[in-house]
């Protein structure tokens, strides 16, 4: 499966990448955002330097989802270098898995050494509730195909990376005290990413939480596992955005996702940009 994209120099693919994006923009950000799923008003916090949409990107795969806009922004947040992923890519879509972590490797290329990621989840952790802001403190890989299988790239990390803390305790740490100060009830737990696209059935939102989840998405582990590869420190953030472990007889739809995480939205934006602040 990965034999395909492999058969390119993947370095030269990303030194294209970001010959193209220094060709628009010619700072050395440090601090990366990945925007998920009804999550894109961050941007509009983003005093913007250049815009670039995905499909103008050398070797970039190309957002499909609703809801994602497809374009990588680059300018500051609270006087800071930032680049900005409006809309990421998942596997379920039909990308490899080395194309949905390309972007952050290019993040790394361009000098990101601190990267913050949200999502929208579904809950199987029964004290949580619709609209909840939950910090990743770890995470398991239900079966989603690690990015770093294949020929190791040395020149972008080792072969066999160290995952014991994969999220920053000391960023963790900076977002609880800036949750608390914003008077915001903020929950931390285990996010279990699993491939989708479909929702899980009943059945595997109590085996989520019987792992030990406390909340389930179809991103962010693999981006993760490519970011630690890379060096960078990681913080996650997810909204709940539905209850797996429910008693009403209710469906899950990504509309309601959508509309969840936008409504919640504000608060994240909130706890990113005070974050930012203190990097
Ligand atoms: N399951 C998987 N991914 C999700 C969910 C869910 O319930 N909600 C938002 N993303």
């Amino acid at each position: 499966m990965t034999t395909n994209y492999m058969q390119y120099n993947l370095i030269e693919q990303l030194n294209e990448t970001v010959s193209y994006i220094k060709s628009k923009y010619n700072k050395q950000p440090t601090i990366g955002v990945v925007l998920g799923s009804g999550l894109g008003n961050f941007i509009d916090q983003i005093k913007v330097d250049a815009e670039i949409n995905y499909i103008n990107l050398p070797h970039f795969p190309v957002s499909t989802v609703k809801g994602h806009s497809g374009k990588l922004i680059l300018g500051k947040v609270n006087e800071k270098d930032v680049v900005v992923m409006s809309g990421r890519f998942h596997f379920y879509e039909g990308y490899s898995v080395q194309q949905v972590v390309y972007p952050i490797r290019i993040m790394k290329m361009l000098g990101v050494k601190t990267l913050l990621i949200s999502n929208a989840a579904g809950g199987v952790n029964t004290s949580f509730k619709v609209g909840d802001l939950m910090i990743i403190n770890d995470h398991i890989s239900l079966f989603t195909v690690n990015p770093l299988a294949g020929k190791n790239e040395d020149g972008l990390g080792i072969r066999f990376p160290d995952m014991s803390e994969p999220y920053n305790k000391e960023l963790i740490n900076k977002a609880k005290i800036i949750a608390k100060n914003l008077g915001y009830d903020i929950k931390e737990g285990v996010y279990c990413g699993v491939t989708g696209p479909s929702f899980e059935t009943r059945a595997e939102y109590k085996l989520i939480k019987v792992v030990g989840g406390d909340a389930v998405g179809m991103s962010t582990i693999q981006e993760v596992i490519a970011a630690v590869h890379a060096g960078m420190k990681i913080f996650a953030m997810s909204i709940i955005s539905n209850m797996g472990i429910r008693d009403e007889e209710n469906e899950v739809t990504h509309e309601e996702v959508l509309s969840a995480a936008s409504a919640a939205e504000p608060k994240m934006t909130a706890i990113f940009k005070r974050l930012i602040n203190e990097l």
